[in-house]
């Protein structure tokens, strides 16, 4: 297989370097001159000191749902979370696996239009036929040269809320599902919230599975299942291994509670995601003015060394209306909502939309590292300021050394003479 050089490479915004890659691994990063020494047959290709970064890696979105935002006889007029949940339980019987995976792979294809090779995908189990669950795994194969797709299995209707949800929760494990999901706050009570978050950690340890349930998607600041998820993390040596997506109702915690918190998931090494655009969107409903801005407490958990990272969560769905999958808009909205916009701070935001969500996910493979599978992507951007300030495009992805995506960024033609 020929060597490619690659040179001139902006490493994550941070390190000027070249590097090689042969038989889809990096094989060797330094000075060019010596690259070119070490392989001379190589192919080269100049970035010209563009961002070359990691992959995206979305961790959260409903790859089930896209598409989707017209198909309830009933539009989410209140734009809650709840009026969406119930509006899509009424829609979803006349759904086919087919029809499921047309729309999936739109979504997918947008996905690796903007250098996304990463996606950990919720897949609605409570439905006693896993119409949806059987399309994302058929997907998840079929797209396997272009993205590493993980399946949670989410009880979109609840573990216990629904009959039979936790069954289909063992179900979909049993076909295949990667992570076990959860949604405890919209179980009946408090209590049965508790024992859905007991019951996902003992069947993600019963058959060897991660852990991500959506968690306090709600401006009650009574919502505290994340407690629970971190106790059970830390007390099942699930470290790094099981995550908190949402955790809206963390934006209102007192500060007594939430610093309590803080070391508390520290010891528990949970993960955190966080979906800008669509909590925005959806939380703060109920407030007239001031009105909340419905996201978790970004800022405090990265300073706390915890890990966080954004993600898409919906395209076109019942539960949000717009997206397109560019992690790029998540990074500038993440930003701007978590009052995170110092230039050392965005200078090093990148992660939250690459390397914090591939952890997330525990992948193990990923990086810019000698032997590790040659993924990355170049951004039409020389520093990372410039790439969040104009939401810059991806310009080539590239899958254990394979080129699956170029584009030209755009011409702009001007009649000015100025
Ligand atoms: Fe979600």
């Amino acid at each position: 297989m020929t060597v490619m050089i690659y040179k001139n490479a902006n490493l994550n915004g941070k390190e000027m370097k070249s590097f090689a890659v042969e038989n889809g691994r990096f094989a060797a990063f330094g000075e060019f001159s010596a690259l070119e020494k070490q392989y001379p047959q190589a192919k080269i290709e100049d970035l010209k000191g563009r961002i070359t970064a990691c992959p995206f890696a979305d961790a959260h979105i409903h790859l089930d749902y896209v598409y989707t935002a017209s198909l309830p006889a009933k539009a989410t007029a209140s734009g809650t979370l709840f009026e969406a949940i119930d509006n899509w339980s009424e829609a979803k019987d006349r759904l086919t696996t087919e029809e499921i995976k047309k729309r999936a792979y739109i979504a997918v294809k947008q996905q690796i239009a903007c250098g996304v090779q990463y996606v950990r995908t919720h897949v609605d189990v409570t439905d006693p036929k896993l119409t949806a669950l059987k399309a994302m795994l058929e997907l998840k194969e079929e797209v396997r040269d272009y993205m590493t797709l993980q399946i949670v299995a989410f009880p979109q209707e609840g573990f216990f809320a629904y009959k039979g949800g936790a069954e289909l929760v063992e179900e979909a494990l049993k076909m295949g599902a990667d992570v076990v999901g959860g949604i405890p706050h919209f179980e009946f009570t408090r209590e049965d919230g508790v024992a859905s978050v007991k019951k996902g950690f003992e069947l993600a340890m019963k058959y060897d599975k991660l852990l991500d349930f959506h968690c306090d998607e709600t401006d009650d600041d009574q919502s505290r299942f994340v407690e629970s998820i971190a106790a059970l993390t830390y007390f099942n040596g699930m470290q790094g291994r099981s995550a908190a997506s949402h955790t809206c109702a963390m934006g209102s915690y007192n500060n007594a509670y939430a610093f309590k918190m803080m070391s508390k998931f520290k010891k528990a090494g949970l993960n955190f995601i966080v979906c800008p655009t669509e909590n925005c969107y959806l939380q703060g409903r109920y407030d007239s003015y001031p009105k909340r801005r419905g996201i978790s407490r970004v800022d405090e958990l990265t300073k706390n060394g915890l890990n966080v990272s954004f993600a898409q969560d919906s395209i076109s769905d019942p539960w949000y209306p717009l997206g397109n999958g560019n992690l790029m808009h998540q990074l500038d909205f993440g930003l701007h909502l978590s009052h995170m916009m110092s230039i050392p701070e965005i200078e090093d935001s990148l992660k939250f939309v690459t390397d914090n969500g591939a952890r997330t996910m525990c992948i193990k493979d990923y990086g810019f590292k000698c032997g590790n599978s040659a993924n990355f992507v170049v951004l039409d951007a020389d520093n990372t300021v410039d790439a969040v300030r104009n939401t810059s495009e991806t310009v080539l992805s590239v899958r254990e050394g394979r080129e699956i995506m170029r584009k030209e960024p755009a011409k702009v033609l001007t009649s000015y003479s100025f």
